[in-house]
């Protein structure tokens, strides 16, 4: 994939990260080895996952050597609830392929807050153990989030707590019915955890992410863009529809050329 590639609708886009997914997991199956996957939620993977489900079914693609980490999770928040990453996850993916679920890691959001700092550190530990994240799927948050890491974030942020961005959280509204009702926390991965995975393929649809994907991608580094520390790292795969595109001024490449 190139660093920027442009399709004409996100169903394109996402059968085409889909792919470059799926090829990946089926590489390491016939080499009899494991395969880390970071995963995200949000509206922009959904089509990602419907894909992947699709393949595994149609296709007979096996997850059964996949072991996945999930970025983030509100917190408070039951696994259970609807509107959790947990169940978004099972909902959208987990449920419809055979990865076993041992091997599924998701932030824990029920945690008694004084729990928090030793989960984060297990889980930073567990993807290390797990032998660091192959590909890391994101999407973009108005605010220049990737997981819940809001302005301003430092480099070298880990997995922690954090409080959410006013804009996230009115994003975020519409899924719990009000404001009011919204998580204001989160435990999310950190800036350095992201960056330490081997690849990152990054989504953006539509025109509400049109700004804050130029900045991203053509502004100086800054702790208050949270996404533009990925210009440094050294494979990272920006998936565009025309909209979320519409602001570059750089050449991009189209998917089709
Ligand atoms: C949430 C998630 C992010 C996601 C962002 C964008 O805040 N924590 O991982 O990228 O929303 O959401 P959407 O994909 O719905 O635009």
């Amino acid at each position: 994939m190139r660093p920027i590639q442009v399709f004409d609708d996100k169903m394109e886009g996402s059968k085409a990260i889909a792919r470059h997914i799926a090829h990946l997991v089926k590489r390491r199956r016939e080499e009899h080895k494991p395969v880390v996957l970071g995963l995200a939620t949000g509206s922009t993977p959904i089509g990602v996952y419907e894909e992947l489900v699709r393949i595994h079914k149609n296709e007979g693609l096996s997850f059964e050597h996949v072991i996945t980490f999930n970025l983030d999770e509100y917190y408070p928040m039951r696994p259970s609830s609807q509107q959790s990453y947990s169940w978004f996850m099972h909902h959208h993916l987990f449920n419809h392929i055979d990865v076993p679920a041992q091997n599924i890691h998701i932030p824990d959001g029920a945690l008694a807050k004084n729990h928090i700092p030793a989960f984060c550190r297990g889980y930073e530990a567990a993807i290390k153990n797990a032998g660091g994240i192959d590909l890391q799927l994101l999407g973009i948050g108005r605010t220049g989030h990737i997981g819940f890491n809001e302005p301003p974030v430092s480099a070298d942020s880990i997995t922690r707590l954090v409080s959410l961005h006013p804009i996230t959280i009115e994003d975020a509204a519409r899924n719990f019915g009000g404001i009011s009702f919204t998580p204001t926390e989160a435990i999310t991965m950190g800036i350095s955890t992201i960056m330490q995975a081997r690849e990152i393929v990054i989504a953006g649809w539509g025109p509400n992410k049109a700004a804050i994907i130029k900045k991203a991608i053509e502004a100086n580094i800054d702790e208050q863009i949270p996404a533009s520390y990925l210009q440094t790292h050294a494979s990272v795969k920006w998936v565009l529809d025309k909209e979320a595109a519409a602001e570059l001024s750089e050449m991009t490449e189209h998917a089709d050329a």
